[in-house]
């Protein structure tokens, strides 16, 4: 039997961050859920289908053919044996995988090759429906969170440590709520605060702290 750890929460909370260090540091693998759903949304823009367009997005969904590899610790995301991954980091690809993750056949196809993976794999998996929906066994759950204000002034440090300029503070913080407000409010497996799930706050709590407090709950 495997060991999963799930961490779900909201955009910009610092996730995938804490994620991948927890992997390193427990020597398991990192899944990030959220990059096969921007896999999806990447390849149905390109295709010239919009995000909420359930018909066209359901006619297309079948051949897509995704692979979830590692090339040299790094999780590569493959649609039809194209790796998407250096597309798909945007904010207009980060809103395009929240629209499309509402559409149930979506999360569906998703949830089942995530399934597969945690199955035979020790790994953290990261997202929004992981300890609610994908994996509601999990040997842990964290519910990962911090206010809008901080998460967006985060984001925007990261996008300015990238080398962008004029990044606008209000535009990512209402993107953020509007992120939130999708992703919490949809009918299929929403973000919620899974049963069981240990509710940590980062607002503020530095990236080390946040780790060193998740290895601490880690006694399996
Ligand atoms: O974590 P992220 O920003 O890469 O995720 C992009 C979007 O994908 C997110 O806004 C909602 C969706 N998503 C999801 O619905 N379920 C997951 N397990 C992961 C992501």
């Amino acid at each position: 039997m495997s060991f999963n750890i799930a961490i779900d929460g909201p955009a910009g909370a610092g996730k995938s961050t804490v994620a991948k260090r927890i992997a390193k540091k427990l020597g398991i693998l990192y899944l990030d859920t959220g990059a096969m759903y921007r896999g999806v949304a990447y390849y149905m823009l390109n295709l010239g289908v919009a995000p909420d367009d359930e018909a066209g997005v359901c006619r297309h969904l079948d051949a897509i053919d995704m692979n979830v590899v590692y090339r040299e610790g790094e999780q590569k995301v493959l649609i039809n044996g194209n790796d998407v991954t250096p597309f798909i980091r945007t904010q207009e690809i980060g809103m395009a995988a929240s629209t499309v993750s509402k559409i149930p056949a979506v999360r569906l196809k998703l949830v089942e090759l995530q399934r597969i993976i945690a199955r035979h794999t020790d790994c953290v998996l990261d997202g929004r429906d992981i300890g609610s929906y994908v994996l509601p066994d999990a040997d842990l759950k964290i519910f990962l969170t911090a206010s809008a204000e901080e998460r967006a002034k985060r984001r925007m440090t990261e996008l300015e440590q990238k080398g962008q300029k004029d990044v606008d503070y209000n535009k990512i913080l209402s993107e953020i709520q509007q992120r939130d407000q999708q992703d919490s409010t949809r009918s299929f497996a929403p973000l919620v605060v899974a049963e069981g799930a240990i509710l940590l706050d980062t607002t503020r709590m530095n990236i080390d702290q946040v780790e060193e407090h998740i290895l601490s709950l880690c006694k399996f």
